[in-house]
């Protein structure tokens, strides 16, 4: 009964396709599999050998267990149509795959795909060739971490119905300038665009679409400024463009009033310089920090050249990551940092701060999460706050080359999760207690 009624909608459907494709449709006994499609998958399959290469948690052969009589839509990592029995679907990430896709590969006969995950796959030698370009129906597709090599080509500018692309951590693939404008002006529906450590070597000449909510060019060589629309994408949640070296931002130029929509920022070693006042005017005023219309949880400005003081940034009760080390900011560590309760991740060194460390940041009352607390390379003066006893979840404490003036801070041995600690060019006076590592698996001490 259940097979009938497939078969009838199959054959209901068959009339919505175009006639050639009418003719080849044929049932294999029970399968909903096409034929021609089990075919392209199974030669597919042949070209690779199978190594245990990938950095996955759980990498498996997934094809070994393809079969010839066996629906192809039950097979590991393939998805079918339910109507019409094509594949629409193939996820071989994580595959153990060791081989050449060549431009003649019959992936390329798959032509109703939609969503195709080839990453952590070592396809060493493989090209994105302009037989990607073909596969006119992706909406998600993912080459990431694969080892694929030479050049983006033009083609992939004309799967107009992607919305998510994946190339990052191919450190051998690279764009030509005029094919990543094109891909970034053709490619309106695409909400997730990631490509670091992919070689893009050009300045940003194009506007990003406004559909964007995920954008990841860390690593890339982008260069030149920022496209002036960056910063107010209206749904970007997730903006990474670190490490690069030669991207000029400078916030005077750029109209940065900050969408809501964000939630993770790194600008890290980018040529970023301004003073943070201008920060405040992008990302949003204390004001509306006050009445929590603030959802940002991910803030990476390390490595750059900003000036002024800790309190002039968007410290959000949602911050969870907040790493502004190495700049060149001043002044003391405000107490208003203990607003943001869920920090898990604070690094303020390298800086020029100075005064002493808040008391609030273990206090029972405004106690943070805190599990890596780096201070280090500033002026610090003042004791090791005692409250930082009830961190109870810090794995890293480093106070090093400061003007803290104390005892030896035996009282920290209470912290059992802690592993790192560094204390080293203070004033710390008493000796270092041979009890101390006991408890705790101490494996970078430094007094
Ligand atoms: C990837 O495959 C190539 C040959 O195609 C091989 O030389 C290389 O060692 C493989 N890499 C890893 C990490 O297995
Ligand atoms: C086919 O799949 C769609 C979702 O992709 C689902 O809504 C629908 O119920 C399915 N139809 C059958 C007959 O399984
Ligand atoms: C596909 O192309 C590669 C490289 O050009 C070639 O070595 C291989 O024989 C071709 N395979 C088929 C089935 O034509
Ligand atoms: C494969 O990639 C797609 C799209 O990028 C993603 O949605 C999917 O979760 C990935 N598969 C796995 C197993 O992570
Ligand atoms: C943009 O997409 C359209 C439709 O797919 C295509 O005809 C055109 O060639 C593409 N432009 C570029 C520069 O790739
Ligand atoms: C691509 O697949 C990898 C591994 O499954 C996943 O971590 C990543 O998020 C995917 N990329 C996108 C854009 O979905
Ligand atoms: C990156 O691409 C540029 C321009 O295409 C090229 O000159 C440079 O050698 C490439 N760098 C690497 C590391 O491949
Ligand atoms: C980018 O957008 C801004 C306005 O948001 C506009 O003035 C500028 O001309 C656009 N640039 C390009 C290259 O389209
Ligand atoms: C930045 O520019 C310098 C000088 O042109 C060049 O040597 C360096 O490789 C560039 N760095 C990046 C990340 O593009
Ligand atoms: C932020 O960018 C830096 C590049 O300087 C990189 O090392 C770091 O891993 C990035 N963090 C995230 C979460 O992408
Ligand atoms: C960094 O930005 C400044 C302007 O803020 C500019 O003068 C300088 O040339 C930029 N440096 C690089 C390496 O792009
Ligand atoms: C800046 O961007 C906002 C949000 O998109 C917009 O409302 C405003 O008109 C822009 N201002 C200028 C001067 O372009």
């Amino acid at each position: 009964m259940k097979r009938q009624i497939t078969f009838f909608s199959a054959l209901l459907f068959s009339f919505l396709l175009q006639p050639e494709e009418v003719i080849s449709f044929t049932f294999l006994g029970d399968h909903l599999c096409r034929h021609d499609d089990a075919v392209a998958l199974l030669q597919f399959k042949e070209i690779f050998s199978i190594s245990a290469y990938a950095s996955c948690d759980h990498s498996y052969p997934k094809t070994t267990h393809w079969k010839a009589d066996t629906d192809c839509c039950n097979w590991d990592g393939v998805t079918c149509h339910n109507l019409t029995g094509r594949v629409i679907g193939l996820d071989l990430s994580c595959g153990q795959l060791q081989g050449v896709i060549h431009p003649n590969s019959t992936l390329f006969h798959l032509s109703h795909l939609r969503c195709l995950n080839l990453t952590f796959n070592n396809f060493t030698g493989s090209r994105i060739s302009h037989r990607f370009g073909s596969l006119k129906s992706l909406t998600h597709l993912n080459l990431s971490c694969s080892n694929f090599e030479g050049e983006v080509v033009s083609e992939i500018s004309h799967l107009s119905n992607l919305i998510s692309l994946d190339l990052s951590d191919n450190e051998l693939l690279r764009y030509e300038p005029s094919n990543f404008d094109a891909m970034l002006q053709n490619l309106t529906h695409l909400r997730e665009l990631s490509l670091w450590l992919v070689n893009i070597s050009s300045e940003l000449r194009v506007n990003f679409s406004s559909s964007l909510t995920y954008l990841d060019l860390s690593y890339t060589k982008i260069r030149g400024n920022l496209p002036s629309n960056v910063f107010h994408l209206p749904n970007m949640r997730v903006l990474r463009l670190g490490g690069n070296e030669n991207l000029t931002i400078s916030l005077p130029k750029l109209n940065c009033s900050i969408s809501d929509s964000l939630r993770q920022l790194n600008l890290s070693r980018t040529n970023f310089s301004a003073a943070l006042p201008d920060l405040i005017g992008c990302i949003g005023s204390l004001n509306s920090l006050d009445l929590g219309f603030y959802y940002l949880s991910y803030l990476n400005l390390s490595l750059n050249f900003l000036t002024g003081t800790i309190d002039q940034l968007p410290i959000t009760p949602s911050l969870e990551y907040l790493d502004v080390s190495s700049n060149s900011l001043q002044g003391p560590i405000p107490s208003s940092i203990c607003k943001a309760s869920l920090l898990k991740i604070l690094d303020l060194s390298t800086n020029n701060l100075s005064g002493p460390i808040p008391q609030c940041l273990g206090n029972f009352s405004q106690q943070l999460s805190l599990r890596f607390l780096k201070l280090n390379d500033n002026q610090l003066q003042g004791s090791v706050p005692r409250s930082l006893a009830h961190c109870e979840d810090l794995e890293l404490l480093d106070l090093g080359n400061n003007e803290i003036d104390d005892k030896f801070p035996v009282w920290l041995e209470i912290l059992s999760n802690l592993e790192v600690l560094i204390l080293r060019s203070n004033y710390l006076s008493g000796t270092f207690p041979t009890t101390f590592s006991k408890g705790n698996s101490l494996c970078g001490f430094l007094s």
